[in-house]
């Protein structure tokens, strides 16, 4: 394995981190990582619950299946959560976002690690299992204080999901739409901690490179992206992301 070495941050990027403006970090499950959360592919061991793969009991097929399991699933997913605290690449990620003019954190993980380190207006493109949502007037209800969910929906009575993008499931219209524009408005595009295969997140890095962007990866593994970036950090974000600060 690779240790980070802050001579891995090339006087471009540390010129272009000085000097950038626009901004823009696209993190996915690597970035929790070294705060406890199991990543789905490259690096961690993949989830099973009760015999079944996590994009079984993850998918829209199951919620109309078997409501109840994948609430069970979810709640134990948030009790573990609510244990684990962010790490060092949400805490420099969150320091960012007051060191840049125009900064935007686009996230792939439901977990909330980047706003319980600080991040604020974090673009959630596959939502949060934090909240829950109504299946018919898609209300959504916060569970981030007391984690505790409504049995069903206040406001008319049907049955509350999790407002996570599950598999099979189209993402939520207006984040990608948003973190789409900001990814063509950025001179800096960071990808952190993820095997960028889940399309459309992992076209966000492409529409910014193709906008003109600088592309960086940080991943202690290739990934397809790897060969499309102008420099790659290869190691853990929560020992590379803060080097930046020195
Ligand atoms: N720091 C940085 N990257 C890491 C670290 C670390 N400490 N540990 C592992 N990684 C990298 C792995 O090498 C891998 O490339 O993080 C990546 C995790 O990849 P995935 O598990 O595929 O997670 P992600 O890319 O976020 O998946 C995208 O797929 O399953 C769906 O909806 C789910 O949001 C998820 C989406």
């Amino acid at each position: 394995m690779h240790c980070a070495s802050a001579s891995q941050i090339t006087s471009e990027l540390g010129e272009r981190f000085r000097a950038a403006r626009k901004v823009l970090v696209l993190t996915g499950a690597g970035v929790s990582a070294e705060s406890g959360v199991p990543t789905f592919r490259g690096g961690g061991n993949s989830a099973v619950w009760k015999g079944m793969p996590f994009d079984v009991i993850s998918s829209a097929q199951m919620v109309e299946r078997d409501l109840p399991a994948v609430w069970e699933w979810f709640d134990y997913r948030r009790g573990v959560l609510k244990e684990l605290s962010p790490n060092p690449a949400h805490q420099a990620i969150a320091r960012w976002q007051n060191v840049f003019p125009e900064f935007t954190l686009v996230t792939q993980n439901i977990d909330g690690l980047h706003q319980k380190a600080g991040s604020r207006e974090v673009i959630e493109v596959h939502g949060s299992i934090w909240r829950a949502r109504c299946v018919s007037c898609h209300s959504r209800f916060d569970m981030s204080r007391d984690a505790v969910r409504p049995e069903a929906c206040l406001h008319c009575a049907d049955r509350l999901r999790p407002d996570v993008v599950l598999f099979g499931e189209m993402l939520p219209p207006g984040a990608f739409e948003l973190a789409a524009e900001k990814a063509s408005q950025c001179e800096l595009c960071f990808v952190v901690g993820t095997s960028s295969l889940v399309y459309p997140a992992a076209g966000l890095p492409e529409i910014a490179k193709s906008s003109g962007a600088y592309l960086c990866e940080v991943n202690p593994e290739r990934t397809p992206l790897s060969d499309f970036c102008d420099v790659v950090l290869t190691g853990k974000a929560g020992e590379l992301l803060p080097l930046f600060d020195q």
